[in-house]
């Protein structure tokens, strides 16, 4: 098997496809749009996070620290800075995502390798207070399409626990295929835990995942 090459085919130095702001596109939860992550983002990232414990908690990494620690507006501080190097070096497109134009979760494309694998992870989060209106759907769906078509790359993964049923419905509508179980894969809430792993590639993407909910009448066009 021949070795990835790491760097990008755009010349070094470049980040294609960031910044950006996508959207707005209008669902039944309101009009979602996404945005580069911001370092005021961090008194409404702190108190929705500290609100949403238990309904965040059993899907996310395990860190060290308490919740709250995690959490604390200061913890935002470092979390902001470190994604906004991997940003501006290519490997990362971190954004919040919005509702009606208040803070609204966030949503992630990372790990992100050039050359002939151009491929990346996609994860998000939606407030508890947001969530069901299809705004998770809506941001993957933009979030893809400026992965294909303006950060140059090729695949999203998205990797979900099997008991995670808002997340595996929100890769449904966007359109992502299931490609297998990865036995015990992240250690989540404390747990070594299953994750099914699903994808999607530049070629499955047609006229792009926001405009397939606009046909399907999942989303609206503002
Ligand atoms: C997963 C998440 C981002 C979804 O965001 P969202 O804005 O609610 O997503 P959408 O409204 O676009 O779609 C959610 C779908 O899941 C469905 N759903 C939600 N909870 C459900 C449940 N307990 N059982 C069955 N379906 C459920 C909703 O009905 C909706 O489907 P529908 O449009 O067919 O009715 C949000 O629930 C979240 O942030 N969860 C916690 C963090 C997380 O799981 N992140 C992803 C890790 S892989």
């Amino acid at each position: 098997m021949s070795a990835v090459v790491q760097g990008s085919p755009y010349g070094e130095g470049r980040h294609p496809g960031w910044p950006a702001r996508l959207g707005p596109l209008r669902v039944a939860g309101g009009v979602v749009a996404v945005r580069p992550i911001r370092l005021l983002d961090a008194g409404d990232w702190s108190r929705v996070r500290r609100r949403d414990r238990a309904y965040l908690e059993l899907w996310e990494p395990t860190t060290p620290g308490s919740w709250d620690e995690r959490n604390a507006v200061l913890a935002w501080m470092s979390q902001w800075s470190a994604l906004r190097g991997l940003a501006r070096n290519g490997q990362c497109l971190p954004f919040t995502i919005t509702l009606d134009g208040e803070f609204a979760g966030q949503i992630t494309v990372g790990n992100i390798i050039r050359a002939s694998l151009r491929s990346a992870w996609v994860g998000y989060w939606v407030a508890s207070g947001a969530a069901g209106g299809g705004v998770g759907t809506a941001a993957v769906a933009l979030v893809v399409d400026h992965a294909f078509a303006s950060a140059g790359l090729h695949r999203i993964e998205a990797t979900v626990r099997p008991e995670n049923v808002a997340s595996l419905r929100v890769l449904a509508k966007a359109g992502f295929r299931e490609e297998g179980l990865f036995r015990r894969y992240l250690d989540v809430a404390g747990d070594w835990r299953d994750h099914f792993c699903y994808a999607i590639t530049a070629e499955e993407i047609g006229d792009g995942l926001a405009e397939r909910l606009v046909r399907s009448g999942l989303a609206r066009r503002v």
